[in-house]
């Protein structure tokens, strides 16, 4: 295992970071009880050093009734003990530093666990009381009461709200076991800023910010009326203000966010990534985006439009714990991703989704900015099925039984093929069940196989870091056959590579041109091919990498290769 500390100065980091998010109940069992854990991340360092990423984000790994995954927290302070102990992830944290691997944790500001002490003491002190102010608590509608105080809908389904046995209701935009903070309580802000501190002293390079468009609300909570604006409870002007307070804290500690920010309105969106508000944001449309030329063109055009007049790079997206993987999504009718449409059933062809992942990982990685990648995208796994009677997503449960859930993106690990629980570390059964067919997607096979998935990811995290060009800096597209996507790097060869950290462009360039070039050495050429043709290569001085076969120096349907070339 290579691997050595960030350099001190490199302050720039997450401007190209490739960044590994670990879902730690699913990523290694170090104790064996059917959990993930952080002695199961611990040992497992070397696969993320040898994989070549930059920094880990690890999904809430506090106390919690997981009755969200652990996105109901109930206590910031303290590692829940089916993953470890506080002492364990300030060694971790150590440790993945000491091998260059820094570490972004996950807070989840708009709601706590119903278990967290605030809640609970809220619960005991009855309707009218102070402890009720951290939360929206209210009187019903009806004439006992009996009717929700507003109409707004869980983002889990069903409504936003639930009723104690004293008569009032409380909001939970997520699940009942989930009570919304009040965000315009002063101790909800004081706290929150104590827990940014905890954790910055504690070695923490980054936090990735829940929900980060739903904490403030308006304080009337009027009914939800279709394209009211502003929304009651989305993407409210308040946030910023909570944002630069966060930033002026992160600065102090040079630490960065990375903002959870679905929102269709790019505009709005950009908002968050003013320079003194937060880093970067989770780019939701290219996740979200159809396998099509034209689709794909237009979602990475407005992302690097957007993002160049606040000067924030763009992340590039294409799994995490909440969407269908990759490579079932690729491989079924419908490519793109919506929360809405997912359904049981769903005919997938594994091969095609998995050429097409292949071929995504390329092109994502050549992109400007950085990379966010989930833990088994780098083993190409697939979604799986998880048995009824084990789904434990709420999102399942409360949607009427109609929604997959989330669990199927969510198996522990295959590490070693011809192991127990292919090599997850569990003894007994782990918390879901694996699918039959997960030892032949195991780490240690893939490692010896040089056309895996993970031989793939392996050689273009290398080229990534080793060849000038990648990362933060301009780009523009080239001239292609349709249904093929090209587009330029410039500046390798010399090198000098071309981020200077300072954003990409003034946008004032040519239409496709997103940022200024040196004109100098040979270009980094990615091309994707979309279509059912095979597609005629330009001319170049050196293929780098493909994620598939030159077919008679072609490039086939849904392959993307990497060339050096001539500007
Ligand atoms: C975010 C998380 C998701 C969680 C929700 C509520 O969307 O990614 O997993 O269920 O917030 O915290």
């Amino acid at each position: 295992m290579e691997g050595s500390p960030p350099a001190p100065g490199d302050t720039l980091w997450w401007r190209d970071a490739v960044i590994y998010q670990v879902y730690v109940r699913s990523f290694a069992d170090g104790d064996g009880d059917g959990t993930g854990d952080l002695a199961g991340v611990r040992a497992r360092l070397p696969h993320l050093v040898e994989l070549g990423v930059d920094a880990l984000w690890f999904t809430p790994w506090y106390l919690s009734p997981l009755a969200d995954g652990g996105y109901d927290v109930a206590d910031y302070r303290t590692i829940d003990p089916a993953f470890g102990t506080l002492a364990e992830a300030e060694k971790l944290i150590a440790e993945a530093r000491a091998l260059g691997l820094r570490t972004i944790i996950d807070i989840v500001p708009n709601h706590v666990s119903d278990r967290h002490i605030w809640f609970r003491a809220a619960l005991a002190a009855g309707p009218g009381r102070p402890e009720r102010a951290l939360f929206h608590f209210r009187a019903g509608r009806g004439e006992h009461g009996e009717v929700p105080p507003n109409d707004w809908v869980s983002e889990f389904g069903g409504p936003a709200w639930t009723r104690l046995d004293d008569g009032e209701w409380y909001l939970h935009l997520f699940a009942p076991e989930q009570p919304d903070l009040n965000w315009a309580h002063p101790s909800v802000r004081r706290e929150h800023e104590e827990v940014l501190r905890f954790w910055f002293e504690r070695g923490v390079a980054g936090v990735r910010i829940d929900s980060a468009a739903l904490l403030a609300k308006d304080p009337a909570l009027p009914d939800f009326t279709a394209g009211r604006d502003p929304h009651p409870y989305v993407d409210l002007d308040e946030l910023h203000t909570i944002y630069r307070s966060w930033r002026a804290i992160a600065d102090t500690y040079g630490a960065v966010f990375v903002g959870e920010v679905w929102l269709p309105d790019t505009e709005r969106f950009v908002r968050y990534l003013r320079p003194d508000e937060l880093h970067t944001a989770f780019n939701f449309s290219f996740l979200a985006c159809p396998w099509d030329a034209g689709r794909m063109r237009a979602a990475i055009e407005a992302t690097l439009a957007e993002h160049a007049p606040v000067g924030a790079p763009a992340t590039w997206v294409l799994c995490n714990h909440d969407v269908t993987r990759t490579v079932t999504r690729y491989g079924r009718e419908e490519s793109g991703f919506d929360f809405a449409a997912k359904e049981f059933g769903t005919p997938t062809d594994h091969g095609l989704g998995t050429r097409r992942a292949r071929a995504a990982a390329l092109l994502s990685l050549a992109l400007p900015g950085s990379v966010y990648l989930y833990q088994g995208e780098e083993l190409g796994l697939p979604e799986a099925e998880i048995p009824l009677d084990r789904i434990e997503d709420p999102m399942h449960a409360r949607s009427g039984g109609t929604d997959p859930g989330r669990d199927g993106c969510r198996v522990p690990l295959p590490w070693t093929a011809d192991a127990p629980y292919s090599g997850f570390g569990s003894a007994t059964e782990p918390w879901l069940p694996q699918p039959e067919f997960w030892p032949a997607y195991a780490a240690d096979r893939q490692t010896a196989d040089p056309g895996s998935m993970l031989t793939l990811y392996r050689e273009a995290l290398r080229l990534r870091r080793t060849v000038p060009g990648f990362g933060d800096g301009p780009m523009h597209w080239r001239e292609s056959v349709p249904g093929v996507l090209s587009f330029a790097r410039p500046g390798t060869g010399d090198g000098s590579g071309t981020g200077d950290g300072s954003g990409t462009g003034d946008g004032s360039g040519p239409e496709d041109d997103f940022g200024p070039g040196d004109g100098s050495g040979t270009e980094l050429v990615c091309v994707v091919n979309f279509s059912a043709e095979p597609a005629p290569l330009p001319p170049y001085t050196e293929v780098l990498l493909t994620s598939g076969p030159l077919v008679a120096g072609r490039l086939p349907r849904d392959t993307a290769v990497w060339l050096r070339a001539a500007p």
